[in-house]
């Protein structure tokens, strides 16, 4: 989604500004813009494309030296990618950017034109502006023309506000859209859309609270309610460094990540099980309050909604709980059955997923208790869930989800481990046994997987031309796959689809031709001859069989395969770890092969903040 950065201090504002842009390139974008203003005059330079157009434009003009400005990278949604419609917009008496949705944008364009205004782009953020120029024309006051207009607006938004007669000041107010706000002694003052951004400068920031007004200048930042008194914000400290936002030396964020695994899921389990036993530190997740739901909705998108299919069946497995898994946009519109004795788990790496946002809030209005399992801390599902677990996984930069997704696994094990406590499903024995196994095998068998990279390399090369990819498996086999099929999708452009081996014969398998690629994957004994038969089918028609398969079901049944790779071994009910990083491993090199923005897919967003 959109990236905004905002700096007012003692230095050049266009330099700051176009790093700060630069490090939030992985929000995704398709224009680029930025506004810097010295006494009474702002400058706006704005471009479709890559931030290196906007950087032409500002080369080619006259150097820019004033110390205040705002910047803004616009991922489309009202009016196509174009110079015009980028950010920022200016009305008579004010310049701002926008991230989010306004979902009345057309009731107040009419109430707007009909007071005389006009409007040169297709935007809602065109008609934000103006809506704000109209309060600020009437009352001259910053904070009662931004809670005035706020009080009109429907729909999502984080604004960085220049108002032309107040220079050097910069004002910001969100809704169900992140921003941060920081103030660096000696430096001056920032505000953006995410941590990157403002790390170069400094490690301490607020997450600004919805329907607060910061008002940052170059001494410092300060912080009114809607009420227009001062309050608080709590200030926060970043526990990685840029360098660890970076690459660390690999060529891509998304190989960084797969390699971080080991130590994203020590970093999340460690603290979560205490002598050999599940804990949460949660009052609700540690009694008897768990015993009490009797069923369970995961509600997600995209790789966390998958991650969600694993949760269910180890929760299931263990815990003997129902669970039903929820595509977040599906899951309100549906108007769920949910009852009083439910738990809502949202899962989102970002926790600024608008889908996911939505679903938590009407789970809340449902009376429902929610647990968000999240990886940004402070984001907005960590904080409007009755209970947040952190994944502490670390920056997540790459748009394909890779560590969150293993983390996110690791702690719906740990939740079904601590549910078979509560609801005596399992011996107490058996818990610790699984906990001690996840503690200190997980990472290491991730850490051996990871040395088969070469091998998996080989496979990539002999599928980087399909143009179709169908991953197979049964049980949570099938639920791995349809990771594995999200990931070669999204950053390799190939159509992938990934089917539970016994649904072929009912229609998929007239797609299967001569050298038409599957990936099959036998991790799950009870279901293995079953899935072995569905490969044989797959083989007898010419298919190209790719097997990842568990040592001990190799050497048991005979798999038929082009190539079969061996998963190193761990205790089969904690099998997915390693074989998903098998899987994005594979994606990883096929869209490296072709060549592709692997870290930024086309099309696609970190974190997609709009529904
Ligand atoms: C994952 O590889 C995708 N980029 C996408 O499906 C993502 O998982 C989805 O948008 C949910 O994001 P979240 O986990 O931040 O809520």
């Amino acid at each position: 989604m959109c990236g905004i950065i905002g700096y007012t201090g003692n230095r050049k504002s266009v330099p700051i500004l176009l790093e700060g842009l630069k490090t939030l390139e992985y929000r995704g974008y398709d224009s680029a813009g930025i506004s810097v203003t010295d006494d009474q005059s702002v400058t706006t330079v704005k471009a479709k494309g890559r931030l290196s157009v906007l950087e032409n434009k500002l080369n080619a003009s006259e150097e820019l030296t004033a110390t205040c400005g705002i910047g803004h990278t616009r991922w489309a949604t009202h009016g196509e990618p174009s110079d015009i419609n980028s950010h920022p917009h200016s009305a008579e008496h004010l310049t701002l950017v926008h991230n989010g949705i306004i979902e009345n944008y057309a009731e107040i364009g009419e109430m707007l034109r009909g007071v005389g205004y006009t409007f040169v782009s297709e935007t809602d953020t065109e008609r934000a502006a103006k809506l704000l120029d109209m309060f600020y024309a009437k009352s001259h006051d910053p904070l009662e023309a931004i809670f005035s207009a706020c009080r009109v607006i429907r729909g999502s938004y984080a604004f960085g506000i220049m108002f032309n007669d107040r220079p050097e000041v910069i004002y910001s107010i969100r809704k169900d859209s992140p921003l941060i706000v920081a103030h660096e002694s000696g430096n001056g003052s920032f505000i953006a859309s995410d941590i990157p951004a403002i790390l170069k400068y400094t490690r301490s920031y607020y997450r600004l609270e919805e329907g607060v007004v910061a008002q940052i200048s170059k001494d410092g930042v300060v912080f009114y309610n809607s009420e227009m008194e001062p309050v608080s914000q709590t200030l926060e400290e970043v526990d990685w460094d840029v360098e660890q936002a970076q690459k660390g030396g690999y060529p891509h964020f998304m190989l960084k990540e797969i390699h971080e695994e080991p130590e994203a899921l020590r970093k999340t389990l460690e603290p979560r099980i205490k002598d050999g036993l599940p804990h949460f530190g949660i009052e609700q997740l540690d009694g008897e309050f768990l015993a009490h739901f009797t069923g369970i909705h995961i509600v997600a998108c995209g790789t966390a909604y998958h991650a969600g299919l694993i949760g269910k069946a180890i929760i299931e497995k263990l815990a003997r709980v129902p669970v039903n898994v929820e595509i977040a946009s599906e899951f309100r519109y549906r108007d769920p059955i949910l009852r009083p004795n439910d738990l809502v788990i949202l899962l989102s790496q970002s926790g600024e997923t608008a889908d996911t946002l939505a679903a938590l809030r009407h789970a809340k209005a449902q009376g429902i208790y929610t647990l968000a399992i999240v990886n940004v801390i402070g984001s907005s599902v960590a904080r409007e869930a009755d209970s947040v677990l952190y994944t502490w996984a670390g920056p997540e930069i790459a748009v394909a989800s890779t560590k969150a997704y293993s983390v996110q696994c690791s702690l719906l094990y740990l939740l079904a481990l601590r549910m078979t406590l509560a609801n005596r499903t399992l011996e107490e024995e058996t818990v610790r046994r699984i906990c001690d196994s996840m503690l200190t095998k997980i990472p290491s068998v991730i850490a051996e997987t990871l040395k088969l990279n070469d091998q998996i390399y080989g496979y990539a090369k002999q599928i980087v031309n399909a143009e179709h990819v169908f991953y197979i498996g049964r049980d949570m086999d099938w639920a791995l796959c349809t990771e594995g099929s999200l990931k070669l999708k999204e950053i390799s452009y190939i159509h992938s689809e990934a089917y539970a081996a016994g649904e072929l014969k009912h229609g998929t398998i007239s797609l299967i031709t001569d050298g038409i690629p599957v990936i099959a994957l036998t991790t799950v004994s009870k279901v293995c001859e079953k899935t072995v038969s569905g490969i044989r089918e797959v083989k007898s028609r010419g298919a190209l069989v790719i097997a990842f398969a568990a040592r001990e079901l190799a050497e048991k049944y005979e798999i038929p395969h082009d190539e079969l790779l061996i998963i190193p071994e761990i205790d089969e009910l904690l099998m997915p770890f390693p074989a998903v990083t098998v899987l994005q491993l594979l994606a990883y090199h096929v869209s490296a092969l072709k060549g592709l923005d692997v870290d930024k897919p086309r099309n696609l967003a970190k974190s997609v903040t709009v529904e």
